[in-house]
Parts: structure tokens; sequence; C-alpha cells
């Protein structure tokens, strides 16, 4: 009989048995020594939580807001690319199940669906995740079709002007995934040279001289409110907020950009001072736990995003891995809650966390 996992790092075993070696290096990896890989899990384990009794904690409420729009909890979908790698039917049973779940899905611009497919399967507030491209043309008409098809925010990813060096691709010879959503709108024939084509991909599109002030030109091509995700330090928080977007992403792309970069939830204090509650600062990078989303939330963030959990709920049991996925971190944070005396989201506070020599 198949186990059903109990926790995310079972469901990665289970990934990882499923998946040929490729799929499975290219989802896991990180980029180069995958120091910042290894640093987004250890920091979160540096951190302590410093619980309070006699609360009354017989009602946990763990329910949010986003831009106005409700939440079941503070734990959305992080946009990951090229889903299908993991489930033929990728996003679009990625899309459900978090419907189901009753949170944010943002849908990557390198999804394995279109941008119609996905907002076909089921009512549900979405964010659409957007790369520019040097061709222009195309990352506006996308995001036109995100707001034609009922998405409610662009999330705009801002680090990656190349693509990191994952040496894991490079050995074997991964090939760069079909982006449907690019269907008819870019015909690009990168060769492989018997190896990895996911860099040239990246370097014949993405447009790297893409700076603060185009932030201005998104927000003419849009009604949609803009999220930055990619900010790692006070400095950019603060751009960020001078440029007028509607929120701030802590993220360093799950260590698959620049390695050394630090570890998302040592820094996301740092950025939720800088930003000083001008808007609301979302988290993501390393979590795995319930606890590590109660870390995150004690440290400023509004939300956090999952990446791999969701693709191995997703290559271990389609729909249903992705949904359970979810649950369990909902549930383990709603138990975290109730021992560390917070009945509500809007109950855990700094106080609550604890590291040593108060570093993060
Ligand atoms: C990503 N991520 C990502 N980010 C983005 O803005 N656009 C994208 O298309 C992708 N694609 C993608 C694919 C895969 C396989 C992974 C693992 C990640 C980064 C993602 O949004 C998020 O920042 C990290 O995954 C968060 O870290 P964890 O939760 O994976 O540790």
């Amino acid at each position: 009989m198949e186990i059903d996992p109990v926790n995310v790092s079972e469901f990665q075993e289970l990934a990882k048995q499923a998946l040929p070696k490729m799929y499975y290096d290219y989802i896991s990896g990180g980029a180069e020594d995958q120091f910042t890989l290894k640093e987004n899990i250890e920091a979160f384990q540096r951190i302590m939580l410093r619980p309070r009794v006699l609360v009354d904690v017989s009602k946990i409420d763990m329910s949010t807001t986003l831009l106005g729009y409700d939440m079941s909890s503070p734990i959305m979908v992080a946009p990951t690319g090229a889903q299908k790698l993991a489930h033929p039917e990728g996003e679009l049973v990625t899309a459900k199940a978090a419907a189901a779940c009753n949170t944010i899905m943002v849908l990557s611009f390198s999804s394995s669906y279109t941008i119609e497919e996905v907002a076909s399967t089921c009512n549900a507030i979405r964010f659409f995740q957007l790369y520019i491209f040097k061709r222009r043309d195309i990352s506006a008409k996308l995001v036109q079709r995100a707001e034609s098809n009922g998405f409610r925010a662009i999330v705009l990813t801002v680090d990656t002007p190349r693509l990191g060096r994952r040496e894991a691709d490079i050995k074997n010879k991964m090939i760069a995934p079909k982006i449907s959503n690019l269907e008819g709108l870019l015909s690009l024939d990168v060769d492989a040279e018997g190896g990895s084509n996911l860099e040239a991909f990246a370097s014949e599109t993405l447009d790297p001289s893409l700076s603060w002030k185009d932030i201005g030109w998104i927000k003419s091509i849009t009604n949609l409110p803009i999220l930055v995700k990619g900010i790692l330090t006070a400095e950019d928080a603060t751009k960020a907020v001078e440029a007028g977007v509607s929120g701030i992403v802590v993220s360093n792309h799950g260590a698959r950009q620049l390695d050394y970069a630090p570890a998302t939830i040592s820094v996301l204090e740092e950025v939720v001072k800088a930003v000083s509650g001008a808007v609301p600062v979302l988290f993501d990078g390393g979590v795995r736990r319930g606890t590590d989303v109660f870390k995150a939330l004690a440290l400023g963030a509004k939300a956090v995003m999952i990446g791999r959990p969701v693709v191995y709920g997703l290559a271990a049991k389609g729909e249903y891995g992705v949904r359970r996925v979810i649950e369990m971190l909902q549930n383990e944070l709603e138990l975290t809650m109730a021992l560390a005396g917070c009945p509500s989201i809007k109950d855990i506070t700094r106080n609550h966390i604890w590291t040593k020599h108060n570093r993060l």
C-alpha cells in the first residue's frame, strides 16, 4: 500500500521516487554550491519560539486578507514554472487544489498551461507572475491576457536579469520546457549543442536592462496592483515603495539564482522595517513546516508562499498531493499557534520568537 505522507519532507521523498532524475534535480536544485539552498532551511532552524501559556486557544483563526482578498490562512502558492514536468495536468490541478484550500495561487509566466486554460479550471483569486522580455510587446500581451482572464495582481520577478547557474541542469542536459503562454508570441530555436539550453533561452529572451524606471511602464499598461518579487535588502525595499508598488515579496528565487545571497528569513525583518507598513511584505524560501510560517509572520510577513513543497505534492499525488501539502502546513500552523498562545494571526508578534544573540 502506498504511504500517505505526514509532512513535506515525506512528499519530497515520494516525488524523488516518482520523477526522472533530470526533472527531480531541476525542481529541487539550487545555484552553484547550493549554499543559499541549504541556508534557506538552516536559517529557520536557528530561530526558536517563545510560547506564551494560559492564553485561551480554544478557537484558532488563521484567516487573513491580502490586497483586500480573503484567504483561509497566510499560506499561498508560489509561481513555479513548467509543472507538466511534475505531473501531466500540472498547473490545472495546482489551481484547483489552491482554490479548494481557499488560498491564492500565483501562476508562473513559464506555465505549461496557458493563462486561459488555468483561468477556466475554476473560480478563484489568482495572481500572475511576470518576467519582462526584451520584446516588451510579449510581456505586455501576457499582462493584458492575465487581466482579462480575471487575475487580480501582477507579481513582477526582479531577481532574474539572467538565469542562475544550476549545475545539475547543465550536467543533465536539461532542455527548456515549452512555455504554453508564449505560443504564437515567440518562435525561438535555442540550440542546446548537446548541453542544457535553459541559460541560452533565458539570455535570449529576458531583458537584463530592466530597472526601477520600468515599474512606471508596467503600471502604465495595467490597472492591476503590482508586487515585486525578489527583494532582499532594505535599500531595494525602499525603492520599491517609492516606485509605487502594491506589495513586496522577499525571495531569493528558492536559491536558484544568486548563490550566497542570504537566506530569506535572515533579511525579512530588515525589509519589513524599511517598508514600515506602507505595503504588505510577502515571503518565500525554505518554508517546510507550520513553525516556519509562524516564524515568518513573527518577523512581519503578511503571508508566505511555498514553491517546491507544492511541486513535490503534485509529482507524488497530483491534485490530492498539492491539497494535502497546503492542508498539512495549515494544520501545522494551527497547532503552532495554539501551543504558542496565539489565537489569531494578529496575535503573532516578534516577541514570540527568539534568536541567538538576536541575530538572524
Ligand atoms: C521556481 N521559482 C519561480 N519564480 C518565479 O518568479 N517564476 C518562475 O517561473 C519560477 N519557477 C520555479 C520553478 C521551480 C521548479 C522552483 C523550485 C522555483 C521560484 C519560486 O517562485 C519561489 O521563489 C521558491 O520556490 C520559494 O522557495 P521554496 O519554497 O521552493 O523553498
